[in-house]
Order: structure tokens, then C-alpha cells, then sequence
């Protein structure tokens, strides 16, 4: 597509409105939108039609359906066409894991690549339970959830790679001979789908190493490679993949990754993975090192992270008008005058020079009785002639 906003303002189904584009390739784009009713925030991807590929929307949206409306995967809530796409409205989540990592500076902590780790293993875990594979595991296709919990919980998307190897009554699929293209994405996918070998549960489980080493060592031994054409390229990749030892892969990282890539190197096609022995790999990583499972993770007080997970905030916080520069005047302070103490005074008067003042006298009660003085009878004031 060559101007990648021109969808924003547009209106899908009468209810969802394009706000701005956050992902996407040359098939087609995703945007964030919302539900002009309810205000409610989505992702809407649309495929593009006029293009000479394979149109997958309509079998992601399925794969979607039949995952069920956990928190695990994006729900979608809309399949329908507008102008010459396919439009899949679904869940907005967040940053994808390649945001994140990119945001950074593209190392996790183990501690990040543990708690991440085991959760993308659960998500694929359940695909799988579920009777699909998803053939495009990768850190764009993993993204954090936008707001309370839910943003610290691992979500799998684009399932548009995604193919059934179960049957409903729970057979696996027999294993297509015959050479296949390479499914997925070059730098994660598996060395048997390089080879051209149908994929199954084993090589979702070898992409989700490689994106872990990827992301606990900041990058993979086969990335930089250049060549005239895909084809070379990818086929050097593999090369590179293949010779590799386990060791030299997982250099500097805990002995678990190796026991973790000993275990889905040997699966056979049908082979059902022993997921409580994986879990138990990162959970013994997890104690060894002294991590918590507390889902703090080093991106959330990043700036850059912020501003990504803003815009899909349904109601985002209103952020307080710029300070206007009017000049302050400061009133000056009144100090209360404060009432002369009698000693004060008297110190006065005698630096001035004054004459003090005769101390009044007041005759006694006993003795105002028997002269039959009273305050009736005299005023106050007059009291003081008798002095004694
Ligand atoms: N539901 C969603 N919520 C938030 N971001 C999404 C969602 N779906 C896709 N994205 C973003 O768009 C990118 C491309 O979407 P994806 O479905 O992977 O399309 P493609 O088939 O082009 O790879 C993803 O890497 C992710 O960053
Ligand atoms: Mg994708």
C-alpha cells in the first residue's frame, strides 16, 4: 500500500471507525479503531484483495473463533469486506513483543525472558490442545494486553499461517511427503521447515526457542545474513541453523535452554511435547536466580511504552493543562501589632522620662463594708480616693 494512513477516518460496518495504523506489510495493514457506539477500542486488519497472494483473513478469523473468547488470544468480532479488503475487526492489545524489545535497546532481562517465556509456551500449549499449529511464531506476533491485568498477559496473534493438525476426535494428521516451500518467517522457523517438512507441534515449539535465545541474547547467529535473492538468503539461514550446536546456540544461558531444544529437536511429527516438563525448565530457571513470577516487567515505566499503550485506552487520562506564565505577585505579609505588655509600657515611660502612673488603691471588701461603701453607691472610678 503505498500511503499507509490513507483508511484513517474510514467507517467499517456502519461501527467501526479507522484511527490510526499500527502494523502491517504489503498483504494488507492493521489499524486501531473504535466502536463509534460504545467507544469501545479495536484492531481492525485488512487484506488486501487486489493483490496476487493467498487471501487468509477469512481462515484467520475461523482459527480465531475456534480458539473461544479466552484472554490468550485476540477476540474477534467482525469478518466482513470494505472497498477491496477483507476486514477482520478483533481485541485491541498492545505493544507487540518486538515493540518492547526494540523499546529495550533489543535485550530482556532473563527474569523478563522467563516470565514471557512461559507464558508463550502456554498460549502455543493451548493452540495445540486446541488441534491447530500456528507456523508463524515470532516476537510481532506475541503482544501484551492494554489495561489492568491483562497487560501483563502474553497474547498469540496472526493466525494466518495457522492450520489444523488434529482432528475434531483428536487424531493428528498424517505427515504430506513431498517437498514444501519454507512456512513462516526465515530467522524463527524451524530447521525440518527449511527442509521443506510439513510442520506439527515440534517446530512451534523450536520457533518459541529461537525467540527466546533471541530475546536473552539480543540476537540469533544466522542474523546480518545478506544475499542476491530470498531464496539464498534463506537457504544460508538454514545452513547456519543446522551447523550450529546446541551448545554454541545457548552460550551464556542458563543449562535449561539446551535441555529445553535437546527435548523438541528429538519430538517426531506426532509426537505430543512434555509441556509440564518445559514449564518445569523455566520454573526451575525462575528459583535458581531468585525471580518471583511478578509479572513486573522492565518496559512499563518507559516512556515510549506509555506513549504506545495511550491511544488504546479507551478512556485515556486527561493530562493537566500547561502551567501559564503569569507573573506572581506576592503580597507583603501584615504582622499583627501586638498589644503592649504592662512591663513594656513601664520600661517605656521610664526611657522617655515619663512619670509612672500612681498605682490605684482599691480599698479592701472588709473594709468597704464597714464604711457601708458599695460600687452602687460610688462609681468604679472613685473607689480609687480610698486609698489606704
Ligand atoms: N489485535 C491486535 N491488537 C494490537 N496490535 C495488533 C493486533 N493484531 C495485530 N497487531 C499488530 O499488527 C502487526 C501485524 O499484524 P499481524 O496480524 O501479525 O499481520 P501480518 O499478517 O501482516 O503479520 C502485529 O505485529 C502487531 O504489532
Ligand atoms: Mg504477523
Amino acid at each position: 500500500m503505498a500511503n499507509h494512513n490513507q483508511l484513517v477516518g474510514e467507517i467499517i460496518n456502519d461501527r467501526y471507525k479507522l484511527e490510526s495504523r499500527i502494523g502491517g506489510g504489503s498483504f494488507g495493514d492493521v489499524y486501531i479503531g473504535h466502536n463509534i457506539k460504545t467507544k469501545d477500542k479495536v484492531a481492525v486488519k485488512l487484506e488486501n484483495t487486489t493483490n496476487d497472494h493467498d487471501l487468509r483473513l477469512k481462515i484467520e478469523y475461523k482459527v480465531n473463533q475456534d480458539l473461544g473468547d479466552r484472554n490468550e488470544f485476540p477476540v474477534a468480532k467482525y469478518y466482513g469486506h470494505f472497498k477491496h479488503y477483507n476486514v477482520m475487526v478483533m481485541e485491541l492489545l498492545g505493544p507487540s513483543l518486538e515493540d518492547l524489545f526494540h523499546m529495550c535497546k533489543r535485550k530482556f532481562s532473563l527474569k523478563t525472558v522467563l516470565q514471557i517465556g512461559k507464558q508463550m509456551l502456554s498460549r502455543i500449549e493451548r493452540m495445540h490442545k486446541a488441534g491447530y499449529i500456528h507456523r508463524d511464531i515470532k516476537p510481532d506476533n506475541f503482544a501484551m494486553g492494554v489495561e489492568g491485568a491483562d497487560r501483563h498477559v502474553v497474547h498469540v496473534l496472526d493466525f494466518g499461517l495457522a492450520k489444523r493438525v488434529k482432528t475434531v476426535d483428536n487424531y493428528h494428521i498424517k505427515k504430506v511427503t513431498g517437498k514444501k516451500s519454507v512456512i513462516g518467517t526465515a530467522r524463527y522457523t524451524s530447521i525440518n521447515s527449511h527442509r521443506g517438512i510439513e510442520q506439527s507441534r515440534r517446530d512451534d515449539l523450536e520457533s518459541v526457542g529461537y525467540t527466546l535465545v533471541y530475546f536473552a541474547r539480543g540476537s540469533l547467529p544466522w542474523q546480518g545474513i545478506r544475499r542476491s535473492n530470498n531464496n539464498a538468503k534463506y537457504h544460508e539461514i538454514f545452513l547456519k541453523k543446522d551447523a550450529i550446536t546446541i551448545e554454541q546456540l545457548c552460550e551464556g544461558l542458563p543449562r535449561q535452554f539446551k535441555n529445553y531444544f535437546h527435548h523438541v529437536y528429538n519430538l517426531h511429527f506426532k509426537e505430543k511435547p512434555d509441556y509440564p516438563m518445559l514449564h518445569g525448565l523455566f520454573d526451575s530457571m525462575m528459583a535458581e536466580n531468585g525471580f518471583k513470577y511478578d509479572n513486573v516487567y522492565e518496559w512499563e515505566e518507559n516512556k515510549a511504552y506509555k506513549n504506545l499503550i495511550k491511544p488504546r485506552l479507551k478512556n485515556p487520562p486527561v493530562t493537566p493543562p500547561p502551567p501559564v506564565n503569569i507573573p506572581i505577585t506576592i503580597p507583603e505579609k501584615k504582622v499583627p501589632l501586638k498589644r503592649k505588655t504592662k512591663s513594656q509600657k513601664k520600661r517605656d515611660a521610664l526611657a522617655a522620662g515619663r512619670p509612672l502612673k500612681p498605682k490605684p488603691k482599691y480599698i479592701c471588701k472588709a473594709d468597704r463594708a464597714r464604711l457601708g461603701i458599695t460600687t452602687k453607691t460610688l462609681p468604679r472610678e472613685q473607689l480609687k480616693l480610698y486609698c489606704i
